[in-house]
């Protein structure tokens, strides 16, 4: 059923409000669980429609687990899988399900995953993987929308990524775990979330070296056994709600964040003039008058994250002058901006840079998500729009945000989940 967000704008936020894990983090890790013929203890699970449909995918392939909501802690059994297909309606849902890929190539020389298609954000192909796959000894081919990955045996490569790419990065690490010799990965992919997954590998027995940097060495062994892993916590929600906090000029304290995970955000937001004081694990936003216009450009970790470059479009919106945001990993990141421009902002549109005019006030009205951080968008600009905003489709939301509205009630903003 389609829902809405209604929000009635200007309330300042105030109180404390605690991050969930990763959804980008808990991904891989459920997949990395099959790689292991005994199964995966994973810790700080955020539960959210994306873990939702990788758990689905995990159950076809006969992983027996089991969710304890409560306590975020999902345990699996993954002694009995299959590499049977993962079918279009998985794949459709959730793009992710492409990580599924390395795990069963390594573990049954085989997989059967249907081809992703094109999402709101950009046609996201999946060549590196593939390429990357090829290298390692596996055949490609795609068959009746299936794209089928087979070998007889893997053996490690040297493998060069022409683009950062953080899944692509992911599967190819957990293809490589049993192959025979060494595999070099350069111009990996050096996120946090890559990271995280890195050291669970570790810690369930494989060789890998070089562990956040962007070159990478994995050393196949024989098996991985069943561990307990924490997943750690999500930098984007935690972005998400610093801008949240600075809109409503509110005092919030975020906690359950990892700061050194945020720092070309941090140091943006703090040049935007936004009063943030920083922690061991807690970061402290203490109203915020006046914000400065502040040029971002996105790119790979460790700079500017793509998934915070629309929360800042917003923040930029109460800027005193014009601001320039410029999306250099997505082709069609943008869809939020004729959104926002429903609301009374000025924004235009230069090729893969936005020109954001701030100080319009903004009013209520009518807006659609279109993907998971433009939603998080409007729903942000609506904290501070005159009057009252209802954003459409929150089903994109859902995908990564976990108890988003409750979250956001608690620090006193007026907002409700209704039926569209
Ligand atoms: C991951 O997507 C994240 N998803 C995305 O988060 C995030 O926006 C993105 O990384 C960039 O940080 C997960 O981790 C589950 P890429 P991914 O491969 O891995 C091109 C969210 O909001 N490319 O790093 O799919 C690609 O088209 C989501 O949580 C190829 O050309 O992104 C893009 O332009 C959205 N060929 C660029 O590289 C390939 O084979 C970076 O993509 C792979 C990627």
């Amino acid at each position: 059923m389609l829902e809405k967000f209604v929000i009635k704008g200007c309330k300042r936020l105030k109180g404390k409000v605690r991050i969930s894990g990763a959804k980008n983090s808990a991904l891989p890790l459920l997949a990395a669980s099959i790689l292991s013929d005994e199964g995966l203890i994973l810790e700080n699970v955020p539960d959210v429609a994306d873990v939702r449909t990788m758990l689905k995918a995990l159950e076809l392939l006969g992983v027996k687990y089991n969710f304890d909501r409560d306590k975020n802690r999902i345990e699996i059994d993954s002694s009995s899988v299959k590499p049977v297909e993962i079918p279009y309606d998985i794949i459709r849902r959730m793009r992710a399900s492409v990580l599924l890929m390395g795990p069963l190539l390594a573990r049954f020389k085989k997989a059967y995953v249907y081809t992703p298609g094109g999402c709101a954000i950009g046609a996201r192909p999946i060549d590196l993987h593939i390429e990357a796959f090829k290298k390692l000894g596996a055949d490609y081919k795609v068959k009746e929308g299936y794209s089928i990955l087979k070998t007889k045996k893997l053996k490690g490569n040297f493998i060069y990524f022409d683009k950062v790419t953080v899944t692509g990065t992911e599967n190819v690490i957990m293809a490589s775990v049993f192959a025979e010799g060494e595999t070099v990965i350069e111009n990996a992919a050096i996120e946090p979330e890559v990271v995280d997954l890195c050291n669970c590998l570790v810690k369930m027995g494989a060789n890998i070296e070089g562990i956040g940097t962007k070159s990478l060495k994995i050393e196949g062994v024989k098996r991985l056994k069943k561990i307990s892993h924490k997943v750690i916590p999500d930098r984007i929600e935690a972005g998400t709600f610093i801008i949240a906090a600075a809109v409503t000029n509110g005092k919030v304290e975020i906690e359950n964040v990892n700061p050194s995970h945020l720092d070309s955000f941090l140091s943006k937001v703090k040049d935007a003039g936004v009063n943030l004081e920083v922690k061991e694990n807690v970061i402290l936003v203490k109203g915020t008058s006046t914000i400065n216009p502040v040029d971002i450009e996105t790119s790979p970790y460790p700079g500017f994250p793509t998934d915070l470059q629309a929360q800042f479009m917003v923040l930029m919106l109460k800027a005193d002058g014009v601001s320039h945001i410029k999306e250099n990993i997505f082709e069609n990141r943008f869809q939020h901006v004729q959104e926002l421009i429903r609301l009374g902002a000025d924004i235009k549109l230069d090729g893969n840079t936005a020109i954001v005019k701030g100080g319009n006030p903004l009013t209520g009205a009518d807006v659609m998500a279109t993907d998971l951080r433009a939603s998080a968008s409007l729903v942000l600009a609506g904290l501070f729009a005159k009057g009252v905003t209802k954003v459409h489709r929150i089903y994109h939301l859902d995908r990564g945000y976990e108890s988003f509205e409750e979250k956001l009630k608690k620090l006193g903003a007026a907002i409700k989940r209704e039926g569209d």
